[in-house]
């Protein structure tokens, strides 16, 4: 029988894409033993902008939410998505760093792993798949699929290949602007089926409305994981729902080890928090349509409603279709990233800067410079002269592999947080978003403080 399996994506990135990634722990620990029944491939948990989410908005210690998910679903593999040499920020970290947050996620209770890099530079993965086989992790290597001259499926075959031959043990197709069309999937699916022996896997959003007739024609391909979301929390900038694609699969003679009752529990258990979320304006509704200006913009979602949230701070809505049409410009001289983090915040805020000053180039990022310098990685196409010229000014890009650059730091941060930090763990939360660490640090030291002056000292046993 033909198999196909979900990787159910409700507490990441349908959690990222469509509110923000503002779910907190609490709201979702009741449904997580019968999500542990499902049948799903994976459960994607963690990473992404989870992390950062936790500790800068939800007062929650990611690590602690991890292990709290792994001992509430001892029989499903839990997932991550890892930024490559950017682990859960938005820069570089030296290799020791990244290889102490790989181990680290394992041994917390991460089973698969999905690494990407936005720029496809493959030395950005290595050391992170790396580390991710010697852990014993699932290894997903990722494509950061997008379209250009550049992104042919011929490099992309051979991207897989490169893959392949590093060491990991499936291929994730990551489309996270949702414009990768049902026949597009079909011959990308087919050529890396033809390049690779490795499980393909598709990751795609439902912002332009293509998504499931585009997960349906990569499955024909012979895809054999793609990504899911519960039906509330599906559509738009989110995945296509678990349940629909279940029932149309199932119906075409795939087996998808799926259990109807538990992903409608799911769904059932997740649905009065939507209209909840709704409900508090968390959750804009608009984020759930269809938007097929994508389709032209190639704008993903979570790039989209960041755009949204950015000019309604301003009270610049008004410029919305403006920035709309600068964003595809920029990248083009860009070099044509991937809208992928950290690429698509550089991209939006630089196009949003070019349209709010009323010239284009004024204001400079200083994530756009160090893209330009090539700390990032190798750009897919050159980065257009003057552009290059505009940032740079006298600076010329750096040669070699960046973080070849970078010295450790663990060590020096373990010193400098003596007192704060009360694990390995904290020190590599600190490494990621130090202010935001800091802060967190502070509210859990009151928080403990409070609870020791209320709470009667328990008796030694
Ligand atoms: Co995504």
């Amino acid at each position: 029988m033909k198999k196909v399996m979900f990787t159910e994506t409700v507490l990441r990135d349908a959690n990222q894409s469509l509110i923000a990634t503002r779910l907190p722990y609490a709201e979702f620990e009741k449904i997580l033993p019968e999500m542990d029944k499902a049948g799903y491939y994976s459960v994607e948990c963690w990473g992404g902008a989870v992390f950062d989410s936790c500790l800068r908005y939800l007062n929650e210690d990611p690590w602690e939410r991890l292990r709290k998910i792994r001992k509430a679903m001892p029989h499903s593999k839990l997932q991550m998505l890892l930024r490559g040499q950017n682990l859960l920020g938005y820069k570089h970290y030296p290799d020791e760093i990244v290889r102490m947050f790989v181990a680290k996620s394992v041994e917390n209770g991460i089973d698969v792993i999905r690494i990407f890099d936005a720029l496809n530079d493959l030395r950005n993965l290595e050391v992170a798949v790396s580390e991710g086989i010697k852990r014993g992790a699932t290894v997903s290597g990722a494509i950061s699929y997008t379209q250009s001259p550049v992104h042919t499926i011929e490099a992309f075959a051979k991207l897989a290949k490169s893959l392949e031959n590093m060491g990991v043990a499936t291929i994730c197709i990551k489309d996270m602007a949702g414009v990768m069309s049902p026949q597009e999937a079909f011959e990308l699916v087919t050529a890396i089926k033809k390049s690779v022996r490795l499980p393909i896997i598709l990751h795609t959003h439902c912002t332009t409305g293509l998504a499931f007739m585009t997960c349906l024609k990569a499955v024909e391909a012979g895809a054999d994981v793609i990504d899911t979301a519960t039906s509330c929390f599906s559509g738009g900038t989110s995945q296509p729902a678990t349940e629909t694609l279940n029932y149309a699969l199932k119906q075409l003679g795939y087996e998808t080890g799926l259990n109807d009752a538990v992903a409608k529990n799911v769904n059932d258990f997740f649905k009065p928090l939507r209209d909840k979320y709704i409900a508090e304006g968390l959750l804009d509704p608009k984020m759930m349509a269809t938007d097929t200006d994508a389709l032209n913009y190639k704008i993903p979602g979570g790039m989209l409603s960041n755009l949204v949230a950015q000019l309604k701070q301003q009270n610049a809505m008004d410029k919305f279709e403006a920035v709309l049409l600068e964003t595809p410009k920029v990248r083009e001289e860009l070099g044509y990233p991937p809208l992928v983090t950290p690429m698509s915040q550089m991209v939006g805020v630089q196009a949003a800067s070019n349209v709010l000053m009323g010239e284009r180039y004024k204001n400079i990022s200083k994530e756009v410079k160090a893209y330009c310098m090539g700390e990032y990685g190798t750009p897919p196409a050159p980065i257009h002269p003057e552009v290059l010229k505009k940032v740079l000014g006298n600076d010329k890009p750096i040669a070699g592999r960046y973080a070849d650059s970078l010295a450790p730091v663990f060590e020096e941060t373990k010193k400098q947080l003596s007192g704060i930090a009360k694990s390995d763990e904290d020190i590599l939360s600190y490494v990621l978003f130090p202010q935001v660490a800091e802060k967190y640090f502070a509210a859990r030291k009151a928080k403990e403080e409070k609870i020791v002056r209320y709470t009667i000292t328990p008796i030694k046993e």
